[in-house]
């Protein structure tokens, strides 16, 4: 069950099957958002542990390795095993989660299990990723083969810790690829204990690395080395801008999962109440700390001011309070900096001449807890209705017709989720092929499923992640071609 104080076992640096100190010696602390006050220091990586975790993952990768040696059944069952250690210490990942990160329990107990679910849909994949012969000019047998590209760097944001972990690992593992990853230095508990669990299963040594340490510099190590392949990144789009710049120094593959302002459709022809429960929990989820979050409500005129009522109600009942509370739906924000970060934003929402209907405040004394809050009559124009905040704040903006609500939705760089609620099929289908982003909800949001892919238009990324394409991006395809004696 829930545990407040969860024994904290993994603090170091994870290499070759091993828990290390960093070769600085140096470490960092990792701290409780509801509090504002230290868990524990965790070893510090840096370039030197980074060029040391990468040269075991290139040694596991060798082919002549158990892990290459391995049939790909034998990679999936691994994978299969490992979930079933998570789900013997589902309720320690989820306690350590809710103390690292400020999740409320029951939602960290919702992330293990998506975890698990997305390395079980991976485990499916491990033997089931084949070419194809092809029917080449001449007398020839021409086949593909899809090989594991080798060593890839994966570096992950601190909202999903398991389950950002999980959606890199498993499609990772199932190609055959070794891996050298970075947790968010906000919270690289969750991470660390999962490499003693895959180690438990019985992963080979140096298939997976773990390096708790900053982005500049564990960061930028495994993004810049040579002998990383690839490198897979969800944050920022400020810092996938510099891995995507970083990795051109060698040629990796990139790919990137990174933020959004994603708009949520309200037609005028549907039930206010489901539509302000779809919204509310389209941006509520996760505090507000979600890349899909539907941060810009649009709400056609004639059940606008409904709608601002009842999303303001919502807004009010939602319970915030320490994760490990009863009934808490709502815990901390990660850390100080986006904190005050949201708070900035609020503050430029009130100036700017929004008008706040709910929260707007800060919680209590100690931690980083805000309260859910709504922002009517939003324009465009207003920094809250363009800028990602990443925090609790529901911007509700008004609309006349949908083709108008169309040209707005599209008319900014990211592109990552859209959603329209209607009762009118042609509407749901003229906005779901005219907006310009990756994954489209009708009727509901943040409806993620492992076997779709998932990923941005724009400036919210490159390359999909999960489904079948998921899996391609750690693959590299290769022609082989047999000279026959003729050609039948
Ligand atoms: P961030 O993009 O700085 O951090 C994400 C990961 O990147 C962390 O592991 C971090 O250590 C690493 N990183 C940072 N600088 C790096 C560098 N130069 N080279 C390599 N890795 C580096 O995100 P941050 O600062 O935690 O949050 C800032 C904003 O980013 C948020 O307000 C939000 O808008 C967005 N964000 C989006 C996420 C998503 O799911 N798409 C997740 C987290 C943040
Ligand atoms: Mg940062």
């Amino acid at each position: 069950m829930a545990n407040p104080n969860p024994e904290i076992k993994c603090t170091k640096i994870f290499i070759n099957n091993e828990f290390v100190n960093a070769v600085s010696g140096k470490t960092f602390p990792t701290i409780n958002p509801s509090t504002g006050k230290k868990i524990c220091d965790v070893a510090e990586a840096d370039k030197a542990d980074v060029d040391l975790a990468v040269k075991a993952a290139k040694a596991a990768f060798d082919r002549k390795s158990a892990w290459r040696q391995m049939d790909a059944s034998a990679r999936g069952k691994l994978l299969i095993k490992l979930t079933e250690l998570m789900e013997r210490d589902l309720h320690y990942l989820a306690s350590l989660e809710s103390l690292d990160n400020g999740k409320p329990y029951a939602s960290a107990v919702f992330d293990v299990h998506g975890s698990m679910n997305a390395l079980r849909y991976y485990a499916g994949w491990a033997d089931k990723i084949s070419g194809e012969t092809v029917p080449s000019d001449g007398p020839h047998l021409t086949y593909t083969r899809k090989e594991p590209v080798g060593v890839v760097g994966q570096i992950v944001p601190w909202n999903y810790p398991m389950l950002m972990l999980a959606w890199k690992w498993g499609p990772a593992l199932a190609a055959g690829c070794t891996i050298v990853m970075k947790p968010a230095e906000q919270t690289p508990l969750t991470a660390l204990y999962l490499c003693s669990l895959a180690k438990e299963a019985g992963f080979p040594a140096g298939v997976i690395n773990m390096l708790p340490g900053y982005g500049p510099t564990a960061g930028n190590a495994i993004s810049i080395h040579p002998d990383v392949r690839k490198v897979a990144f969800t944050g920022s789009v400020e810092v996938g801008k510099i891995i995507m710049a970083a990795a051109a120094s060698t040629l990796k593959k990139v790919s990137l999962e990174l933020g959004g302002k994603s708009p949520l459709v309200i037609c005028e022809d549907v039930d206010v109440d489901e539509a302000a429960q779809i919204a509310y929990a389209g941006v509520f989820e996760n505090m507000g700390q979600c890349c899909i979050a539907a941060t810009r409500t649009f709400v056609q005129e004639g059940i606008y001011d409904a709608f601002v009522k009842k999303a303001t109600e919502l807004a009010k009942s939602r319970k915030v309070g320490n994760p490990f509370g009863q009934g808490v739906q709502h815990g901390p924000q990660i850390d100080e900096t986006q904190f005050g970060k949201i708070l900035g934003y609020i503050e430029k929402g009130k100036k700017e001449g929004a008008s706040l209907e709910a929260g707007g405040i800060r919680v209590g004394a100690e931690g980083y807890f805000i309260e859910p809050t709504v922002f009517a009559n939003v324009t465009d124009e207003m920094t809250i209705a363009k800028e990602e905040i990443f925090g609790p704040v529901q911007s509700i903006i008004k609309f006349k017709t949908l083709d108008e609500a169309i040209e707005r939705a599209n008319a900014t760089t990211f592109g990552l989720a859209a959603g329209i609620v209607t009762k009118n099929l042609n509407n749901a289908l003229t906005f779901s092929n005219a907006v310009e982003a990756g994954s489209v909800w009708v009727n509901t949001y943040l409806a993620v499923t492992n076997q779709a892919p998932f990923g941005g238009y724009k400036q919210s990324g490159i390359g999909r992640e999960m489904g079948k394409e998921g899996i391609e991006l750690y693959l590299e395809t290769k022609t082989v071609c047999i000279k026959l004696p003729s050609k039948v």
